[in-house]
């Protein structure tokens, strides 16, 4: 309990000190952790898988993903705080779930947009705040996604409910602009790739998760 009041506290002073990366007032609830990694839980048993969360924070959404951990799968962290990075370093030794996974993580503390991947992964599981960045940001930043990903992977991302169209409503000039281009950017993945949207409604503010999975390789083989 004063381990998650702390957590809380850490992120809300990272919420006033750094706004557009850390971008929300709270950690996600257990309920939009839980929906972040639903494809992740329904996996077939056999072969071990690499997941990548990007912007873990103080870790709602990692403790779900240590939960469903299995023997020989990989685990990275990419988070560029370095207050959130010595938090997550902490837990990894005191948490007893998150000591028991800790050779199968690993933390590297810089911007998605700088990380260079030993090899793809099976799952993607971004926290950023998207909408709160430049859209070219957003740009390199998604396709980075996908690249990122193994064909026929899977993204789960969040995204707080209704902010572009509210956003869209209220504001002008540049900022317009920048959340209409994001709009359309995020819009389109979702067009071609979405696989579910999750509403959350308990967490705050309440939320949707958006599942897109990377189209599986064309068979070499087969003819086109
Ligand atoms: C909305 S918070 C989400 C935190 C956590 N996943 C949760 O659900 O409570 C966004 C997180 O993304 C991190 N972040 C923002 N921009 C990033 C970037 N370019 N690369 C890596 N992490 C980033 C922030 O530091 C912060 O931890």
């Amino acid at each position: 309990m004063r381990k998650s009041i702390q957590n809380y506290s850490a992120f809300f002073r990272q919420f006033r000190q750094t706004f557009e990366t850390t971008g929300a007032v709270a950690p996600s609830s257990r309920f939009l952790a839980t929906a972040m990694t639903r494809y992740l839980a329904a996996r077939p048993q056999e072969t071990p898988v690499r997941i990548l969360e990007i912007g873990p924070g103080t870790g709602p959404v990692t403790d779900s993903i240590i939960n469903q951990l299995r023997p020989g799968d990989v685990f990275d962290l990419v988070e560029l705080n370095s207050e959130f990075v010595t938090i997550l370093k902490q837990r990894f030794q005191s948490d007893v779930a998150w000591a028991a996974a800790s050779h199968q993580a690993t933390i590297h503390q810089i911007p998605i947009q700088e990380f260079q991947a030993a090899a793809p992964y099976d799952f993607v599981i971004s926290g950023l705040p998207l909408n709160n960045f430049p859209a070219g940001l957003v740009k390199i930043i998604t396709d980075a996604y996908f690249q990122l990903l193994k064909p026929g992977g899977i993204l789960s991302y969040f995204e707080y409910m209704y902010v572009r169209p509210v956003r869209k409503r209220v504001t002008r000039g540049a900022d317009r602009e920048r959340i209409t281009e994001i709009d359309r950017i995020l819009s389109e993945h979702c067009g071609k790739m979405r696989i579910h949207r999750d509403s959350v409604w308990v967490n705050i503010p309440p939320a949707w998760v958006q599942h897109l999975q990377k189209p599986a390789a064309a068979d070499p083989r087969q003819p086109q």
